[in-house]
């Protein structure tokens, strides 16, 4: 997990409280069309517990995104001076680690957390979870950060937000138009977006205010979730015999991550040479071994929420074999 500013951190609670109330509703109900695919804790988590698994689920939705970003950085293919096409073996071999890494950090560590939180529920109460945070991002987020980032000159970022906040209007309104094809059995779940895939070289900032770095944070973290979200959500669906919303979700997964993400990623300078990669890597890694999850382990511990603390102590010795496996790789480009 990387580390987050304090605000990082208060915008991401406040765009989760959605999300832990449907936890908890889930918890005490279980619907009938989730039973058979996630397991149910024995009773409710605490409040703590909860909010620690929504930073985990953050923060592993981080990874993945990012290191999705890095595989494609390490063994992309370049051209020579001579016109020749160039292929790196070194590279390929990082990219694939950055490409399984990657699949850990989502469909192990985050679909444990997702399930042991119950942010898997029927695909109304899908439906709504999504309408919210759409809602907020249009409506509050990224129309905050636009008005921001013009105040600070970066007007580039601003155009981007601004760009941003009209899509996710629109992923709003499908999803709204969904929820009511479930609810009155009338109507057509609409056709899914498709993805323009933005191309993330590697690059410095192209943003110079220190809130426009903050704020291209938090929006990065809020489309990885975001994208990771909904493909759990199209899962449902299409257990669920619901196939037409499993596509609208995750052709709007796709957005989120190949257009938003990627584009937020551009601005940041998120992607470096695949040394610098590897060492973003590390570090992260190495901060969720020694810090982050040894500290949620302890809290949960110490309020009864046993399956929880075990989920992050077993995560936590994942996250070492990475940060072990991305050390070797960086020892052998040298
Ligand atoms: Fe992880
Ligand atoms: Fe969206
Ligand atoms: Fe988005
Ligand atoms: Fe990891």
């Amino acid at each position: 997990m990387f580390r987050h500013s304090m605000r990082t951190l208060l915008v991401s609670l406040c765009a989760l409280t959605a999300a832990s109330q449907a936890a908890t509703a889930v918890v005490l109900a279980v619907p009938a069309d989730q039973a058979r695919t996630t397991s149910t804790p024995a009773r409710a988590l605490r409040t703590q517990t909860l909010s620690d698994l929504a930073a985990a689920m953050k923060g592993e939705a981080y990874a993945n995104a990012s290191y999705s970003l890095f595989a494609v950085q390490a063994d992309g293919r370049t051209w020579s001076s001579g016109g020749k096409l160039v292929i790196n073996k070194a590279g390929q071999a990082v990219g694939a680690l950055f490409r399984s890494t990657a699949q850990t950090e989502l469909n192990e560590h985050l679909r444990e957390a997702a399930a042991l939180a119950g942010t898997v529920g029927t695909n109304a109460a899908n439906l709504r979870q999504s309408i919210n945070g759409e809602s907020y991002e249009h409506q509050v987020m990224y129309r905050g950060f636009a008005e921001q980032a013009r105040k600070d000159g970066d007007l580039k970022a601003a155009d981007l937000f601004t760009e941003i906040a009209a899509d996710e209007g629109r992923h709003r309104n499908a999803y709204r138009t969904a929820l009511t094809v479930l609810t009155t059995g009338r109507g057509a779940i609409p056709a899914p977006p498709m993805a323009k895939t933005v191309p993330v070289p590697a690059g410095l900032p192209k943003v110079k205010a220190a809130r426009t770095k903050a704020n291209l944070d938090t929006a990065m973290h809020g489309e990885a979730l975001a994208n990771a979200k909904y493909l759990l959500y199209a899962a449902h669906a299409r257990q669920t015999g619901n196939a037409a919303l499993a596509r609208l979700f995750e052709g709007t997964a796709g957005v989120e991550l190949h257009e938003h993400f990627a584009g937020e990623a551009v601005l940041a300078g998120l992607v470096r040479t695949t040394k610098t990669n590897l060492r973003t890597a590390i570090t992260g890694e190495r901060g969720e071994v020694s810090t982050v999850y040894p500290g949620f382990a302890k809290r949960a511990t110490a309020v009864g929420d046993s399956a929880a603390a075990r989920y992050f102590r077993n995560t936590a010795a994942d996250e070492a074999t990475h940060a072990a496996a991305f050390q070797q790789a960086l020892n052998q480009l040298r």
